[in-house]
């Protein structure tokens, strides 16, 4: 599980900076790894209008968001988006990001392409303000709705605090820290109490990214799918990624695994409920229920289109099979 904190706030040791802290905290506490972007610190340039995000899917301002914030947004499975209230909405902090994500906007909405993690992946909001008025937070919820809705999360939880205005006074908010527990509890559940299906290849860079990409469109969220491979490449291949696109399933911004990380990372104290290896080297987990498909390494063009029709329908096969296993309450 990766957990990102999108930290809105110019203050140091501010509130947004006590609840983001808290937040993460208690993810890791569950075994997420965590990861905190200060924008205050950063140089971002806010969105010039420039439209070819839109038509070609890319951002061309060069700063930090391509690839490195752009990259972290797609890979989290939550994004936690923090903010104070400043005249009635996020900081322009904050703001400059979210306009900035416009991008996975044209993605989207322009260009018809489908992030494969659409249906798992959480937004958190978290936010105070200084006055007690009733819509305090309601320019707030507003942005946050719309921008976890560009980035392809689900808007999962909002905790507003009003009537906190010196650095820190949250920390003294009855019930915050219940409040904050609790909603980590339930991101972290969301993800963790779902059977886990992970594919194996060698590189991680073609056969077991189309697979995982399949598995989480058929799944759409009801199962944790996730690929790794056994000598990981340092990019997926950029054949993988445009036949995927083809098909409108946007697999921008991911990144091989190794298993072994994987393993450390997302299976220290379970096994995963299916493993599917599917490549030459042949993996086992012991205790897990394991596969081995035997599939041909694509060599680009037609052999990329034919394995990946046969994955695609094993894909399908499996999760109707796991669906059947570990029905949905
Ligand atoms: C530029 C600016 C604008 C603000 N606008 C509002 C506002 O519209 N409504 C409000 O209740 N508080 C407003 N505040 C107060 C902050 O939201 C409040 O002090 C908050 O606790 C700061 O959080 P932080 O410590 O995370 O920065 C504003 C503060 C600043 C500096």
């Amino acid at each position: 599980m990766f957990v990102l904190g999108l930290q809105g706030s110019p203050r140091k040791k501010g509130n947004s900076v006590y609840l983001l802290n808290r937040f993460l905290a208690a993810c890791e506490n569950r075994g997420a790894r965590i990861e905190t972007i200060d924008l205050d610190t950063l140089n971002i340039q806010p969105c010039r209008e420039l439209v070819v995000c839109e038509k070609k899917g890319f951002c061309p301002i060069k700063d930090e968001m391509e690839p490195g914030i752009y990259g972290l947004i797609r890979r989290a499975d939550v994004v936690v988006l923090v903010s104070p209230v400043f005249f009635y909405n996020v900081s322009a902090q904050a703001k400059i990001l979210i306009d900035r994500c416009q991008m996975f906007w044209g993605r989207r909405y322009k260009m018809k392409l489908t992030d494969p993690d659409a249906g798992s992946r959480q937004g958190v909001l978290l936010a105070v303000g200084a006055s007690g008025g009733k819509r305090l937070f309601d320019g707030v919820e507003l942005t946050a709705h719309y921008f976890f809705d560009a980035i392809s999360a689900r808007f999962a939880e909002s905790l507003t605090y009003k009537k906190v205005e010196a650095a820190g006074a949250v920390a003294s908010v009855p019930g915050v820290e219940n409040d904050i527990r609790q909603a980590a509890d339930r991101v972290m559940d969301a993800q963790l109490n779902k059977p886990s299906l992970v594919f194996v290849s060698n590189k991680d860079a073609c056969r077991s990214q189309m697979a995982a990409a399949y598995a989480k469109m058929a799944a759409k969220g009801g199962i944790r799918v996730l690929s790794a491979g056994t000598h990981p490449a340092d990019d997926i291949h950029a054949e993988t990624r445009g036949f995927l696109e083809g098909q409108g399933i946007d697999i921008k911004y991911r990144l091989p695994r190794g298993l072994d990380t994987l393993m450390a990372e997302e299976f220290k104290d379970r096994e995963p409920s299916c493993v599917v290896s599917m490549a030459s080297d042949k993996v086992s987990v012991p205790g897990t229920d394991t596969r081995y498909w035997d599939l041909d390494d694509p060599q680009g063009g037609d052999g990329l289109a034919s394995v990946g029709k046969e994955i695609r329908k094993r894909v399908d096969d499996l999760i109707s099979e796991l669906q059947a296993r570990y029905p949905q309450e």
